[in-house]
């Protein structure tokens, strides 16, 4: 067979399997054969790239990167949603919809309003050709590369004619083939927002406050295949194209479902605004067992005849609305303040929480059982003004996160409560406890000796953004670390398989209170070993982010590495030098100055150097050229025509200039290249922004 037809074979075989798994919930073919077809149809395509089909399922995984954000005007305007709070709101909004229609008969569908990001899909020639955010609602980012990584979201829809009961339908002759746009909210489901949390945590990186931010931030990765890691979806309401294809809106969602489209079944028809509130009382609970974040009910009148006759308002249509359901906000018990260690040494107060009837089952709220609350700082204690065993009020913040928002002080007089009084020294370790005064925190200085502090050093040594051993976890680590076998990251490199087999330990569940054993066992103890084995192959700027300089998380370490090509140079700048590198501002550059003098960090790299790990990068280093942009931020927007981005990048930096990262104010000069993305112009312009042209750049180096 010729590559060209195996690789339309393979696309469309993969593409099948796809849809019949993520639609139909069916499984045709074994992981194992799935991978092996997608293995086949990626190395034919490597090795005839202008034979790679628009809707390849290879993009699944991502892999494109993505430097700026192309800005793209919609085909027809994103509008938003006007908002109703109470059954009188809805009434009224009846009673609008009533008189735009001059009193006809018209019915409702009642949809779930999703909490993500809009998505607006082109498709052409049966094929998803763009993917586009909101933006302003005129103009909007391709964000495509990251939206195709959504597996239920069909890169070529199924072409199928419905068939009755829907006859009213009429789908052109074109069919799914035709010109048409398909909108819909991105989102990340709750499990893998709290997978993503969990593992921002772990990398002291700061977690999302919610699901929606955490959906945003990834739709807008750069790097696709993080992206694909992230496990977005997306739901799809409305179709729009300049055919007029459907009579009714419940039409296109039952069409938009046969295509292959993840349209949630949530939605139903309503005949009157008493079903519609029937419908608001249902999900109002009911929504809490869906596996993403909603804030209420969208309605829409079914008609697209009467849509069309009621049409918009500047901002939204005039024949939706959405409702949205109060937080719910119930009293329960503080029971008690307990404190964690951090990494870092930072401690955060952690709230334990109980039901009014005091019977330990913790308090039920919006669909689960929270028995625990982050209190973040001190101050928050002192914001709130919490006793122990007041009545406190308890939300849950982006419907996920619980947060106290409240004392009852009203009940505060019937109970008997206790101040809450901050701990001075450590819970773990009694060390004296130091606050900075400009920091909100109060941490525990003790370093080398504190556990949940040198335990953290290792769990965060081992991510997946550092040296990646996934073969060992938290738990894993904690019993090595119990059994004094590693008490630091180098100490991993010295275990044998002797250390490790016949480890056990039990381990309790927090939830289920429910024990678990954990044993090494040869298979286990291979996998560990293997892990650490790969991890002397990670590149360098991993290895720089594991060994957890304070505030340099992947993002600075990659910019350092790049910079200073090698640990030796690294440990050698000074202040000044280290304030040159694009990302790194003076909290960062400080923290490293301080980092490599301490004997036990020098003996830590030089461990981990000694074991074999990579300490330096395979690129030419930066050789300064001359000062001629000392003191001076620069920024660019485009392409170039006699370098690449990264050799701009490598010039400002030899030349003593300094990269940002974006357009603000302390921004002297924006080098603005062929196809600049006009949203960094326009604010630039704004901030009366010097801009200037490559040959400008390069008459300044000169
Ligand atoms: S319809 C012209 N349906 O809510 C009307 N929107 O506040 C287009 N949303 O921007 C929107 N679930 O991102 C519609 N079932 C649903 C929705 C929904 C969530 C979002 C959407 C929109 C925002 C308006």
């Amino acid at each position: 067979m010729l590559p060209t037809e195996r690789i339309h074979q393979l696309t469309d075989l993969l593409n099948h399997y796809n849809q019949r798994y993520y639609q139909d919930s069916m499984s045709e073919v074994s992981d194992f054969e799935f991978d092996q077809l997608l293995a086949e149809l990626t190395a034919l395509e490597s090795q005839y790239p202008d034979l790679k089909r628009d809707d390849s399922p290879t993009q699944r995984v991502g892999g494109d990167i993505t430097k700026e954000f192309k800005s793209v005007t919609h085909r027809y305007p994103m509008l938003s949603l006007g908002n109703t709070y109470n059954e009188q709101d809805l009434r009224d909004f009846d009673e609008r919809v009533r008189k735009g229609l001059n009193g006809a008969e018209f019915e409702y569908i009642c949809e779930l309003k999703f909490d993500g990001i809009s998505l607006s899909m082109t498709y052409e020639n049966g094929v998803l050709k763009q993917a586009v955010t909101r933006g302003d609602g005129t103009r909007g980012d391709d964000i495509t590369a990251n939206v195709r990584t959504i597996k239920t979201l069909p890169l070529a829809p199924r072409d199928v004619q419905p068939h009755p009961p829907m006859g009213a339908l009429k789908i052109p002759p074109s069919g799914v083939r035709g010109l048409f746009e398909v909108r819909g909210e991105g989102f990340m489901p709750i499990s893998s927002f709290e997978k993503l949390n969990h593992e921002l945590e772990a990398a002291d990186e700061q977690p999302y406050a919610n699901p929606r931010n955490a959906a945003s931030g990834a739709f807008k990765l750069q790097d696709s295949a993080e992206a694909a890691r992230r496990g977005l979806d997306c739901y799809v309401y409305y179709f729009l194209s300049d055919d007029d294809i459907f009579a009714a809106h419940s039409d296109s969602l039952e069409a938009l479902k046969m295509w292959g489209f993840n349209v949630s079944p949530s939605w139903e028809k309503c005949a009157d605004i008493d079903q519609v509130l029937a419908y608001i009382e249902k999900w109002e609970q009911k929504r809490h067992t869906l596996p993403l974040a909603t804030d209420g009910i969208v309605l829409k009148i079914n008609a697209i005849a009467q849509q069309r006759e009621l049409g918009f308002t500047a901002k939204s249509p005039r024949w939706a609305i959405a409702f949205k359901y109060k937080a719910e906000n119930k009293p329960g018990i503080l029971r008690a303040i307990t404190y964690q260690v951090g990494r870092t040494g930072a401690l955060t107060p952690v709230a334990h929480l109980d039901n009014l009837e005091e019977n330990g089952k913790g308090m039920a709220l919006s669909g689960t059982r929270v028995k625990r609350a982050s209190l973040h700082n001190a101050n928050e204690i002192e914001r709130l003004d919490l006793r122990l065993n007041d009545v406190v009020f308890v939300e849950k913040g982006g419907e996920i996160i619980p947060k106290i928002t409240g004392v009852d002080t009203e009940r505060r007089g019937l109970r008997l409560t206790f101040p809450v009084v901050f701990p001075t020294h450590c819970p773990e370790c009694n060390t004296e406890l130091v606050r900075k005064e400009t920091e909100a925190n109060h941490y525990c200085p003790n370093e080398r000796g504190c556990p949940p502090q040198l335990r953290g050093k290792i769990e965060h040594f081992i991510h997946r953004k550092a040296t990646n051993i996934d073969s060992l976890g938290e738990g894993k680590i904690e019993l090595l670390f119990e059994k004094g076998l590693v008490k630091n990251p180098a100490d991993l490199y010295d275990l044998k398989y002797e250390d490790l087999f016949g480890l056990e330990k039990i381990l309790i569940d927090d939830e289920t209170g429910k024990e678990k054993r954990m044993g090494f066992k040869q298979k286990t103890v291979e996998n560990i070993l293997n892990g650490i084995q790969q991890s002397k192959t990670v590149p360098f700027k991993q290895v720089l982010f594991g060994i957890g300089i304070r505030y340099v998380g992947a993002t600075v370490a990659e910019k350092l590495a790049s910079f200073f090509k090698n640990m030796d140079a690294l440990a050698a700048a000074n202040f000044e030098t280290l304030c040159n590198v694009p990302e790194v501002g003076e909290k960062i550059a400080q923290s490293v100055v301080e980092y490599f003098p301490e004997p036990e960090n020098r003996d830590l790299v030089q461990r981990l150097q000694r074991a074999g790990l990579q300490m330096e990068t395979d690129d030419a280093p930066v050789v300064a050229e001359s000062e001629a942009l000392t003191g001076k931020t620069f920024l660019y927007t485009g392409t170039f025509e006699s370098m690449s981005r990264e050799q701009l990048e490598q010039k400002i930096a030899a030349n003593g200039g300094k990269l940002v990262s974006g357009v603000s104010g302390k921004l002297n000069f924006l080098v603005v290249g062929e196809g600049a993305g006009p949203s960094k112009l326009d604010k630039a312009n704004k901030l009366g922004v010097k801009m200037i042209s490559e040959a400008e750049f390069l008459a300044m180096i000169d």
